[in-house]
């Protein structure tokens, strides 16, 4: 089953598994995947690097609107270039998880970001991930997902994630990231993280990666007779 050029929307909060899903729907489906989290991870680590404030957000939107973002597929995720250089480990750190959330409530920077997800999106054949693809960046997509998952299977699966990297980690700090982290999300201003509209939601705590995919293909297949 190959539907062409579909527009896909995955949202939810972190650690339920939308990554790992998201990658592996694009690459079943020959689509292009668009991690929108990297780009506001990219554009904290940017700031964190040019020392610009996080309460200054005229620069904060500045640097959003002209960073030099390069996102590049490859069979295990995506390579992220930040002016040129790659920084896909710099941006999945602790502090970055916690920056990239700060940032993201930048009404200027979500504009800014925005603009250029829908650039990316608009010719289909697209996964988009992240907090607000189906609510606010693509409100017309093809068909749409939520995924959820308890605050602690997050946690744990975070924990996993981190210590892979190498990093020590306590499971308890990061339960109450993830706990802070879900609270900045939903409550921001502007595209807060809410279930979309027509979304299909899927419990991801007791279910493997396969089994979430399945769903999803079968809703997929369901909705457009492929
Ligand atoms: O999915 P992630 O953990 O890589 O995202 C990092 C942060 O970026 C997350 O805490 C919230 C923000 N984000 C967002 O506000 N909107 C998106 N579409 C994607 C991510």
């Amino acid at each position: 089953m190959r539907p062409k050029g579909l527009l896909i929307t995955i949202d939810g909060p972190a650690g339920a598994g939308k990554s790992t899903i998201a990658k592996k729907l694009a690459a079943q489906l020959g689509y292009l995947y668009l991690d929108t989290g990297a780009m506001y991870r990219s554009v904290a680590l940017a700031a964190k690097r040019k020392g610009i404030p996080l309460e200054n957000e005229e620069a904060l939107e500045q640097l959003a609107r002209e960073i030099n973002l390069e996102l590049k597929a490859s069979s295990n995720g995506v390579w992220v270039f930040l002016e040129g250089k790659d920084v896909s480990r710099d941006i999945r750190t602790p502090e970055i998880d916690h920056l990239s959330s700060v940032v993201a409530q930048v009404p200027g920077v979500r504009t800014a970001l925005s603009t250029k997800q829908k650039e990316i999106g608009k010719k289909g054949g697209v996964v988009a991930e992240g907090r607000d693809m189906g609510s606010f960046v693509f409100p017309d997509a093809d068909i749409k997902f939520f995924l959820t998952a308890s605050p602690e299977v997050r946690a744990k699966r975070r924990l996993f994630q981190l210590e892979k990297q190498g990093l020590r980690v306590d499971y308890q700090k990061i339960l109450e990231e993830i706990l802070a982290r879900d609270e900045r999300d939903q409550k921001r201003k502007i595209a807060p993280l809410i279930i979309p509209k027509g979304a299909v939601v899927i419990d991801t705590s007791n279910k493997k990666p396969e089994e979430v995919l399945e769903i999803i293909l079968r809703q997929i297949k369901e909705k457009f007779y492929v």
